[in-house]
C-alpha cells in the first residue's frame, strides 16, 4: 500500500516519506530548474544528477563565484552518532565547489546542539564523537588553508557572535520555526541563535559576502532565521544562499537514512568493514526486481524504487554512459538483482577502504584544519 506523504520536517524530526514538489511550495523556496541543473554538469553527481532539488539564490552565488567575486561555502555537523553515507552529502558538494571554485569552506560541529537534544548524550561523549567526525570528513579531500572546522564547545568564541544573532531572533520565531515544545529544555531554544552564528560565520570573520549552505532540507528552518537576520543594520551581511538535498533513503527504502534502527543494519556506516557492507546490501537494500528469476526476465525490474541502483546514481557511479548501461539492462530484465548488488557492493566497498585509510592519514592532518 502507499503510504501517504506527511511532510512533517524540523530540524530535530523527519517524517518517513516526503513530497517534494510540496515542500518546495510550503518552505517557499525555488526549485532547481533546467538551466541552473545544466549549469552543474561535471560537478560531483549529488549534485549533477538533482539530489540537489531546490536553493535560495544558490544562481546568485554561483554567478559572483564565476565573476571571480569572494564567495564561501559554510555547513556543518551535529555529532550525535558515527557517520553514516547519507551524513556525506552536504561534504561532498561542498569539497565539488570547492574544487570547482577555489573557494573557502567552513565546518561547524555542533557539539552543543545533540549534547541539549539527545537525551542520554554525556558532555565527554559529545566531544569524543566530534573528534571522530571530523577526521571523517577531513577524509574527504577539503583543501587545507582553505578549510576551516571549528566545534562549539572548544571554539567558545563564536558566543560572542551568537550573542548577537539570538538579540534579533525572537522566543516566537524560535517557537514556530523549530517546532519547540514546552517540555524541551532552554538549550533547544538558544541552539538556533548559535546555527544562526555558524552561518554567518564567514562574514564575521572575512567581511560581506556571499555563503553557500549546502544542507538537507531538513536544515532550512534555520537558513530562514538567518536570512531574516542577516541584512539587519546590526551585521549588515549579505543574505546567505542555500542549497537542499534530498534524503538518501535507507538499504529498507525509507525517505531518511539517518532514521537508523537500533542494530544499524539499514545504514552504511564509514567504518564498516567489506563483510559487513556485503552482508547488508545482500540482505536489506530494498529490491525493485521481480518476485522470481522468470517474471524478472520477461519483465524487468525497476531501477526507480530500487535502492543499489539509487545509490549508485546519486553516489557511486559517477561515469554516465555505466550508469545508463546499468539502468537499461536491469529495466529490461538482462541484469538482475542479485548482479545489480555485487556492482554496488564492489563500489561502497572500494570507496570505504579509500575511506578509512585516508582517515587514519586525517589525524596527522588536524591542526590544519582547526580553527584556533
Ligand atoms: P546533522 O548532523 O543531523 O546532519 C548533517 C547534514 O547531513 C544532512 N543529512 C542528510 N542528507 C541527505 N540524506 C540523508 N539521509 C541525511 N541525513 C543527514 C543534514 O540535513 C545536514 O545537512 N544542525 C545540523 C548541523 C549544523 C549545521 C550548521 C548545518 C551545525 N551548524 C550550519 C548547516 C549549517 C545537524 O544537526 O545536521
Amino acid at each position: 500500500m502507499q503510504r501517504e506523504a506527511t511532510n512533517k520536517i524540523t530540524p530535530w524530526e523527519v517524517c518517513d516519506k516526503i513530497d517534494y514538489e510540496k515542500l518546495v511550495k510550503e518552505f517557499g523556496v525555488t526549485k532547481i530548474d533546467k538551466k541552473l541543473q545544466d549549469s552543474l554538469k561535471g560537478l560531483h553527481p549529488i549534485l549533477s544528477r538533482g539530489v540537489y532539488f531546490s536553493h535560495r539564490d544558490f544562481d546568485k552565488w554561483i554567478s559572483n563565484a564565476e565573476k571571480g567575486k569572494k564567495v564561501s561555502i559554510l555547513t556543518g555537523r551535529g555529532p550525535s552518532a558515527k557517520l553514516h553515507i547519507g551524513h556525506l552529502i552536504p561534504y561532498l558538494a561542498a569539497k565539488s565547489l570547492q574544487d570547482k571554485f577555489d573557494c573557502e569552506v567552513y565546518i561547524p560541529i555542533s557539539d552543543d546542539e545533540k549534547f541539549f537534544v539527545k537525551e542520554g548524550l554525556k558532555y565527554e561523549e559529545a566531544i569524543k564523537l566530534s573528534r571522530d567526525n571530523i577526521l571523517d570528513l577531513i577524509a574527504l579531500g577539503f583543501k587545507p588553508g582553505k578549510t576551516f572546522i571549528f566545534e562549539d564547545f572548544v571554539y567558545t568564541d563564536i558566543y560572542r557572535y551568537a550573542a548577537k544573532t539570538a538579540k534579533r531572533i525572537s522566543y516566537s520565531t524560535a517557537k514556530a520555526v523549530f517546532g519547540l515544545k514546552p517540555e524541551n529544555n532552554v538549550g533547544w531554544s538558544f541552539y538556533p541563535a548559535m546555527q544562526a552564528a555558524h552561518i554567518l560565520f564567514p562574514q564575521f570573520h572575512k567581511g560581506k559576502h556571499m555563503t553557500l549552505v549546502p544542507v538537507g532540507i531538513d536544515q532550512d528552518p534555520f537558513i530562514r532565521v538567518t536570512r531574516d537576520i542577516a541584512e539587519h543594520s546590526d551585521f549588515n551581511f549579505e543574505k546567505p544562499a542555500a542549497i537542499h538535498a534530498k534524503f538518501i533513503p535507507s538499504l529498507y527504502g525509507d525517505a531518511k537514512m539517518s532514521c537508523v534502527d537500533s542494530l544499524g543494519l539499514n545504514v552504511i556506516f564509514l567504518d564498516d568493514d567489506k563483510k559487513t557492507v556485503e552482508s547488508k546490501i545482500k540482505k536489506y537494500a530494498f529490491s525493485g526486481g521481480k518476485d522470481t528469476l522468470q517474471e524478472h526476465r520477461e519483465k524487468g525490474g525497476n531501477p526507480d524504487i530500487d535502492i543499489s541502483f539509487q545509490y549508485l546514481k546519486m553516489f557511486f557511479e559517477p561515469d554516465d554512459k555505466k550508469l545508463q548501461k546499468i539502468h537499461d539492462d536491469y529495466k529490461s530484465g538482462k541484469m538482475l538483482t542479485s548482479e545489480l548488488k555485487q556492482i554496488l557492493i564492489q563500489k561502497v566497498n572500494d570507496f570505504l577502504e579509500e575511506h578509512q585509510k585516508k582517515k587514519k592519514l586525517a589525524e596527522k592532518q588536524i591542526d590544519k584544519f582547526i580553527l584556533k
